[in-house]
């Protein structure tokens, strides 16, 4: 029996993860704080074992890595101090390593994000990307150390995400029912959506890899990318058309200026929960969100990218 140990299955990601998972045969364990989305992954996937746990607490961790085979890393947050990014983005794939050498898991699949640069993470423009980056270093030079005898590591690099279940799209759709106008930040800044089940695929494809292949490797390194580029501007436009909002046409979309973005993060961090946008999201989009072409793609596991209008306009159709 195959078995792999999920940390944040419980999310947007993990959710088809695990699903995939188990068609695939794996038998699934899944550490969560606990809470509404850990209760609904339970009730939707029964044979999955969810465990309650503190993925910071390296005792715990290296007690629920012991037995399995693999591990899939998917916990992240994209709104925090720079000591939150730290502990979440670095110190964890630390932790995960150290974790993994003592209860001898040998396979991990660490998912990042595009624009993460692991040989100089300084250079990315805000704590998220930055934090991303030192933690994939932290990860590659592990496997660096030990590849030889035990670490086989994959590192997955999806642009933004869509799916039913998105916060992107589906807040654009929404924005624009109750706004008059989309005031927009970083409306020139191109993406290159990926769908979320290709995502999920990925993760499962590069564990199967290893199984398949057998020995241990050298890190793979992969950019999870759509087929189609767009401005954020498109984008929200296109989120408007798929919906049918004022028949189609949306909201009049405003571009901000960067002094004007900047107060308007600054006033969404001051809202009480999560912020729609903080300062540090708006510096991740000084920089394009598109494959580099210097690094593979899904093609690399055998996954033909899947388009992003038809998709999306199968859920967003209905709202
Ligand atoms: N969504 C995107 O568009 C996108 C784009 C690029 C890269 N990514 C990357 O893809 C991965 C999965 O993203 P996602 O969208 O599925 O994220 P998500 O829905 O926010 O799920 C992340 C999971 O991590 C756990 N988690 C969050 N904060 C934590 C903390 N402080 N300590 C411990 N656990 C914590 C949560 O599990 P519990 O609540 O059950 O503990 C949560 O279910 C992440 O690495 C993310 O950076 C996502």
């Amino acid at each position: 029996m195959k078995n792999v140990l999920v940390l944040g299955g419980t999310g947007f990601v993990g959710t088809p993860v695990c699903e995939m998972l188990l068609q695939q045969g794996w038998q699934v364990t899944v550490c969560s704080r606990l809470g509404a989305s850990a209760e609904l992954l339970q009730r939707n996937l029964p044979e999955i074992h969810v465990l309650e746990l503190d993925v910071h607490d390296e005792m715990a961790l290296t007690q629920a890595l012991t037995g399995q085979q693999a591990v899939v890393n998917l916990v992240a947050i994209l709104h925090g101090t720079a000591d939150a990014f730290e502990k979440v983005h670095v110190d964890l794939p630390r932790k995960l390593v150290r974790a993994c050498s003592a209860a001898g898991v040998r396979q991990m699949v660490h998912v990042s994000a595009l624009g993460a640069n692991a040989i100089r993470p300084q250079s990315a423009p805000s704590m998220y990307l930055r934090s991303k980056g030192q933690g994939e270093a932290v990860l590659l030079q592990a496997a660096a150390l030990e590849q030889a005898s035990w670490f086989d590591l994959t590192i997955l690099r999806p642009s933004v995400i869509f799916g039913v279940r998105d916060k992107f799209l589906n807040v654009f759709a929404q924005l624009q029912k109750v706004l008059p106008v989309m005031p927009l930040a970083g409306a020139t800044t191109r993406f290159q959506p990926v769908w979320v089940e290709d995502v999920a695929s990925a993760v499962v494809r590069s564990l199967e890899r290893t199984a398949i292949a057998g020995a241990p490797k050298a890190p793979l390194i992969l950019e999870l990318c759509g087929p189609d580029v767009f401005t954020l501007r498109h984008l929200v436009q296109l989120s408007a058309r798929l919906s049918g909002i004022r028949g189609g046409r949306g909201r009049p979309v405003l571009a901000l200026p960067r002094w004007l973005a900047r107060l308007q993060a600054t006033l969404m961090e001051l809202a009480p929960g999560e912020p729609l946008m903080s300062r540090d999201n708006l510096n991740s989009m000084k920089i394009d969100n598109v494959a580099s072409g210097n690094v593979p793609g899904l093609s690399y596991l055998g996954i033909e990218a899947a388009s992003l209008v038809p998709i999306a306009s199968a859920y967003l159709g209905g709202k």
